[in-house]
């Protein structure tokens, strides 16, 4: 019964919109324009909010709308902030070609041919889109909405074959990446003019210039894509649990392990970064690689943590959470039951002497000599050193051998001043020595037939060996 009122009522108000009106993109929340790109081993995946647009429709016959709509390409993040300069500069090359425009020229099949608040109606959007200096046909469905606060929430989504833009992708840093782009939009869109006596919540956008295509020829649509080949498999770590069933050390070993431990997008585990098992032995795990993090084992009664930061280990925990795990803290069950499970694997009563508190502020300088290694020692340690992270599938992004510049991978590994990282965590010489370093480094930038891709600063020095 309440629901029938309020569509009679949203109709009402509608009555103001019998002829074509202006549409234009709405203050916030305004929606947002993302893009997947699919690849063999992983996706890249980016939002916008920076768009402007402009829509011309009659609400009760919506058919026969028209609209431009723009995104600001200089503002597309995907996460990671050297790969999005990238993105920028040497892919869509935004300073030559700032916006990407979609030109919907003609809605047909609209059906209900009226909009009614909160209903879905759907259509055929025809028209063009443009990006990096090519601009082709494109048609889509497209699904138009009147919420409740009457604004036009327009959505869809089309797919852009690099090739088919003239964008070249693969040879470099986009090796890794598939060929096509998946792009969807949700907009919202409110009247330029603001209704008359309408509802005085829907204030009249601010007048936006939006950019109109730059290319006058349009050129036919790209052609349908081809499907994907099948991806690899995850090549997840191996372990074996230490302790079953429900009690508070076994929750939170397998909290330990579970990439669910932390945020929303999060693929990292403890088990990346902290060994469980007894490393005076040696460092070396029986999956073959080298934990950069200290392990847990007799962790559990050293007087404090995290380089003095915290006074429990479930404490330090909720430190690598948030810091590495893209989460926001562990719950104080969580912390408890980590801490009774680093509490199960700490046998000894007295903390061990040998052990060195790996703080990474007090961590050596930059290496002198960063390429004066053997890369193919380099390529060995890199396996027992950072394949726990960067093989096939795991955490990290599969490397691009060849396109870093060496110093930009020192300060990375060292997360000394001028690195990127944000889940990767610093290694100190305790647990990597220099010399092995500069072997990994050796490797990473020893095939230089492109000019590096990945540094601090574009046409920063080096820095490294005079
Ligand atoms: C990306 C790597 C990484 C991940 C993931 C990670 N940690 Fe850590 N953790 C570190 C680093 C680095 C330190 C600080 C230096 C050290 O002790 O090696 C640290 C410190 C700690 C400490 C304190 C050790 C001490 O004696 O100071 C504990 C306890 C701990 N982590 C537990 C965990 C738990 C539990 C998880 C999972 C919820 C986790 N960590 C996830 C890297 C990581
Ligand atoms: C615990 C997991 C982990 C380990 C171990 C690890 N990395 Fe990473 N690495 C990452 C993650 C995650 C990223 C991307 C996100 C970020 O910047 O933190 C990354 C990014 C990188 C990049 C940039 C790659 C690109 O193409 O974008 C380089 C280079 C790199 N790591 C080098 C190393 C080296 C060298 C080692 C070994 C000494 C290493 N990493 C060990 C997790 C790890």
């Amino acid at each position: 019964m309440t629901r029938l009122l309020v569509a009679v009522v949203g109709l009402a108000s509608l009555a103001t919109f019998a002829q074509p009106a202006v549409w234009t993109v709405a203050p916030k929340p305004r929606g947002f324009v993302r893009f997947t790109i699919e690849g063999p081993l992983d996706d890249v995946n980016g939002e916008t909010r920076a768009m402007s647009g402009n829509f011309t429709v009659d609400s009760k016959a919506w058919g026969g709308g028209k609209g431009v709509f723009a995104v600001d390409l200089s503002t597309l993040k995907t996460g990671i902030d050297q790969r999005d300069e990238d993105m920028r500069e040497e892919f869509l090359e935004t300073k030559r070609f700032p916006y990407a425009i979609l030109a919907i020229d003609s809605i047909t099949q609209a059906a209900p041919a009226a909009l009614a608040v909160g209903a879905t109606a759907n259509a055929v959007a025809t028209g063009s889109f443009e990006v990096h200096g090519v601009r082709r046909a494109v048609s889509m469905p497209l699904k138009v909405k009147l919420d409740s606060e009457a604004r036009l929430v327009a959505s869809g989504s089309f797919s852009v074959p690099f090739a088919d833009y003239n964008i070249s992708r693969p040879k470099r840093l986009f090796l890794k990446l598939g060929d096509t782009a998946e792009v969807s939009f949700e907009v919202a869109f409110v009247p330029k003019q603001a209704p008359k006596a309408a509802d005085p919540k829907v204030a009249a956008a601010p007048e936006v210039k939006v950019p109109e295509p730059t290319v006058a020829q349009v050129l036919p649509p790209a052609p349908k894509a081809k499907p994907k080949p099948p991806r690899k498999p995850k090549a997840t770590l191996v372990y074996t649990f230490l302790f079953k069933g429900d009690e508070p050390k076994a929750r939170g070993e397998r909290l330990f392990h579970a990439p669910e431990t932390g945020g929303p997008g999060n693929k990292m585990t403890c088990f990346h970064c902290h060994a469980k098992s007894d490393e005076r032995t040696g460092l070396l795990l029986k999956d073959n690689h080298i934990r950069a993090a200290n392990t847990l084992y007799n962790a559990g009664q050293r007087p404090q943590f995290w380089g003095g930061f915290t006074k429990s280990s479930g404490a330090a925990a909720t430190i690598c959470q948030k810091q590495f795990m893209k989460g926001a803290g562990l719950e104080a069950s969580q912390e408890s039951d980590v801490q009774a499970f680093i509490d199960a694997i700490s046998p000894d009563s007295a903390p061990p002497l040998d052990y060195v508190a790996n703080n990474y502020r007090s961590m050596e300088t930059l290496l002198r000599d960063p390429t004066a290694g053997d890369p193919a020692k380099g390529k060995a340690l890199a396996d027992k050193y950072c394949m726990t992270c960067h093989l096939d599938g795991r955490v990290g992004p599969v490397w691009a051998p060849g396109l870093y510049e060496p110093d930009w991978v020192v300060r990375r590994v060292r997360r000394l001043e001028g690195h990127h990282n944000k889940q990767m965590p610093p290694w100190t010489i305790t647990r990597l020595p220099d010399s092995d370093l500069r072997d990994i480094v050796t490797y990473l930038t020893s095939n230089p037939k492109e000019p590096a891709v990945f540094n601090r600063k574009k046409g920063g020095g080096t820095g490294g060996a005079p």
